[in-house]
């Protein structure tokens, strides 16, 4: 074993040729597939639970205006992606890009970062699925125990009126149990499964907008930017608007897995940044319309502690029988998502452990299902703790963190790239020099900034494990460093 040296800790990978990683994949994604894959994956949480939350407590009605700049960022990092994707066609995603750009340390810690972005965000749509069951059985008269539905952290009201903390979150243990135990035997991405969730959920986006907007009442706009609190950052006032901005990015969270589809889309170089924009801009118009119509019907200061904040709005209209309809499709509309996150992660890790980062038991393949059964147990279990004890607020910024952090590598990576590899062949360069890899760096930065001091005080933890556990295991373990040590 040699001695820890300051350059190795930067040792880069190349650029592996695609049949290295992958097996050749036949092109067959179109574009209206891809763009049904994308929103698919990516409308659920952020927009049914957060944007109560955001509103609320941080920019009121103007969470309006923070859909819309969170869009904007998306848009510009989004094509950062799209311009990695075409040229590195190796799985791993962020990871593999700032591990060819910046070297191993950074690659590191953004995979490692990587686990906020899906095991956490994963935990805050158990969390949010769990609301929605609750809010579903009290539509039809049962009522369960709320204090196991919370977590210690929610204030809740009992039955009999009482104020009080939650104990634990059952339901969300269970549902990334059950979603775990499917995985482990392995399911295919059913793109028909996806293209009905796309259309169930395109149907409570159109439902809510088209029933409420008649009841809505002008009056809910006004203040549209209420006053900032005693000075304090995010709470309203333009600071809150930038800090519910950095909290929908949750919302905006899986346009980054289309452009690891590359080798799977016809005509990638033309495709994959267009369906990007599209699927960005697509969402952009439901969420800020969705947004209008919610803090339209229910005045912002009403949302407070809301998890479920549209069957609140449906109750501001005369049509409380959509209730069950809308409650099933989002509690249904959920599941895709979480099988996302929940195989994204595992791809991260198997990933990690092909590299050396992490022990190989993270790659190892159940003999019978072929899927990486270790890992969809270790995850379950974490996320499992974290949905039972932490709220959706919490697990929701620690992703949308953990996602910026490695948009901040990706979209720099593309400018360090742009000069390592000058001359590669890339299937799409994103137009205007470094302006627009630019502009998605300092974009990412702000939304971070904006986050609130709990969340960076989480990140900074998870960050410090992280490293204690390269410079223990991975820095010694990793192949690149035995490869080197071999030449
Ligand atoms: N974008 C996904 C959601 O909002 C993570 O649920």
């Amino acid at each position: 074993m040699g001695k820890l040296g300051f350059v190795s800790l930067f040792r880069k990978k190349k650029i592996e040729s695609p049949s290295a990683d992958h097996n050749s994949l036949a092109r067959v994604i179109g574009m209206p597939s891809l763009i049904f894959f994308g929103v698919g994956g990516i409308v659920g949480t952020g927009l049914f639970s957060i944007t109560g939350i955001a509103a609320s407590e941080h920019a009121g009605p103007a969470v309006i205006l923070s859909f819309f700049i969170g869009a904007i960022a998306c848009a510009f990092i989004g094509l950062c992606y799209s311009e990695l994707a075409g040229m590195i066609t190796v799985s791993g995603s962020s990871y593999s890009y700032t591990y060819i750009a910046y070297g191993e340390i950074i690659a590191w810690m953004v995979g490692w970062n990587l686990v906020l972005e899906y095991a956490v965000g994963a935990g805050a749509v158990a969390v949010s699925w769990s609301k929605y069951m609750l809010s579903l059985l009290e539509g039809f008269g049962i009522h369960p125990d709320q204090r196991y539905i919370a977590s210690p952290f929610e204030t809740i009201k009992l039955a009999d009126g009482t104020v009080t903390h939650g104990i634990i979150n059952l339901p969300s243990m269970v549902i990334v149990i059950i979603l775990s135990f499917v995985l482990m035997k392995g399911i295919r991405e059913s793109l028909t499964l996806n293209n009905i969730v796309v259309f169930i959920k395109i149907f409570v986006v159109i439902a809510l907008i088209a029933f409420g907007l008649p009841y809505i009442h002008a009056s809910n706009f006004v203040p549209f930017i209420p006053e900032n609190v005693e000075n304090q950052f995010g709470h309203f006032g333009y600071s809150g608007i930038l800090q519910a901005a950095g909290m929908v990015i949750f919302a905006y969270i899986g346009f980054d897995s289309v452009s690891s589809t590359a080798q799977e889309v016809k005509d990638p170089a033309k495709n994959i940044p267009k369906a990007i924009l599209i699927i960005i801009a697509t969402c952009a118009i439901i969420y800020v319309l969705f947004a209008f119509v919610i803090v339209g019907l229910v005045y912002y200061k009403d949302l407070v502690g809301d998890a479920a904040p549209v069957a609140t709005a449906i109750n501001h209209t005369p049509y409380v029988w959509l209730q069950p309809v809308v409650k099933f499709s989002i509690l249904f509309g959920y599941i895709p998502i979480l099988f996302l996150l929940l195989i994204g992660q595992t791809r991260v890790f198997y990933s990690l452990a092909r590299d050396g980062l992490i022990p190989t038991f993270f790659s190892k393949t159940h003999p019978k299902y072929k899927t990486p059964c270790y890992s969809h147990i270790f995850f379950m279990i974490m996320i499992c703790f974290l949905c039972a004890f932490l709220p959706m607020d919490i697990l929701g910024n620690m992703c949308s963190i953990g996602a910026l952090f490695a948009f901040v590598f990706v979209c720099s990576g593309v400018i360090i790239l742009r000069r390592t590899y000058k001359d590669y062949p890339r299937t799409f360069k994103a137009p205007g020099g470094d302006i627009i890899p630019a502009i998605g760096v300092i974009t990412s930065l702000v939304l971070m900034y904006s986050l609130n001091g709990l969340t960076w005080t989480m990140m900074s933890i998870w960050l410090t494990i992280g490293l204690i556990i390269y410079f223990s295991y991975g820095y010694w373990h990793s192949k690149l460093n035995k490869k080197l040590e071999n030449i």
